[in-house]
């Protein structure tokens, strides 16, 4: 049996998850409270992350050093960036990068120091399986979307970084620094560098709350409480279906 771990960056949805799996028993450590037990024929760990990066990594290494882990499913909300995508859509991370990491002049603008490298890649074949359960997600709930034209799924690059990006000329200086970044958020970037470094396959899901301009924090609320947690909930189920 694998052990799966569910992190959600916000409580509505960690309690969407935690009421779909019935003998969850908390357990205390590094001030986060791991919700352990069993779904679809599989262990769980299910937390919350909190906001930020320093939050993500902190729950991803607590998360890592206490239990044998097979997978990490990072569920949360974003800011579209990328063209065409939009308030309803799903986006699946193949790769995620740090936007407000810059130690130049001694290393690249994105480079993490001492890897060489800015981006960090997800799990494909766990990647693949989360886009398949968002794609049916959405054509479960997508009618239900009320206001949203047809929601679509993406793959490709996520952007994280400690800021939540609320106008449109932040928007558009990410999009010129970084053309390929599909969505911004503020954790996923910091839960994969913590994965590579226990060598821990992951997945990062994130549906669009908002285009990351002047009302992304309107539409972020409304978004969360009527959208976001049944999504999430659909996507990890059909994740673990095809586990
Ligand atoms: N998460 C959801 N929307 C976001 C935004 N606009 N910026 C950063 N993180 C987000």
């Amino acid at each position: 049996m694998s052990r799966l771990a569910i992190v959600a960056a916000m409580p509505e949805e960690l309690q969407t998850v935690l009421d779909a799996i019935p003998d969850e028993a908390p357990r205390q450590h590094g001030g986060r409270t791991l919700w352990c037990g069993h779904w679809q024929g599989h262990e769980v760990v299910a937390v919350l992350s909190g906001i930020g990066k320093v939050a993500a990594a902190t729950t991803t290494a607590t998360l890592l050093s206490t239990f044998e882990i097979d997978a990490v499913l990072f569920t949360g909300v974003a800011g579209g960036l990328g063209d065409g995508v939009q308030v309803g859509d799903v986006v699946v991370a193949t790769e995620l990068l740090q936007h407000d990491l810059d130690a130049s002049p001694l290393f690249p603008r994105f480079e993490i120091p001492g890897r060489g490298v800015s981006r960090l890649a997800t799990d494909a074949a766990l990647s693949q399986a989360v886009a398949q359960a968002a794609t049916q997600a959405l054509a479960t709930r997508g009618p239900a979307l009320a206001g949203l034209c047809t929601p679509r799924v993406h793959q490709g690059l996520i952007v994280s970084g400690d800021r939540f990006v609320s106008s449109a000329s932040e928007s558009t200086a990410l999009r010129q620094a970084l053309p390929d970044a599909l969505a911004v958020e503020m954790e996923g970037a910091a839960l994969a560098q913590v994965c590579h470094d226990f060598g821990v396959p992951f997945a990062v899901v994130r549906t669009i709350s908002d285009r990351a301009d002047d009302t992304a924090h309107v539409d972020f609320g409304r978004f969360i409480d009527e959208v976001a947690r049944h999504v999430a909930l659909d996507i990890v189920q059909g994740t673990l279906d095809q586990l």
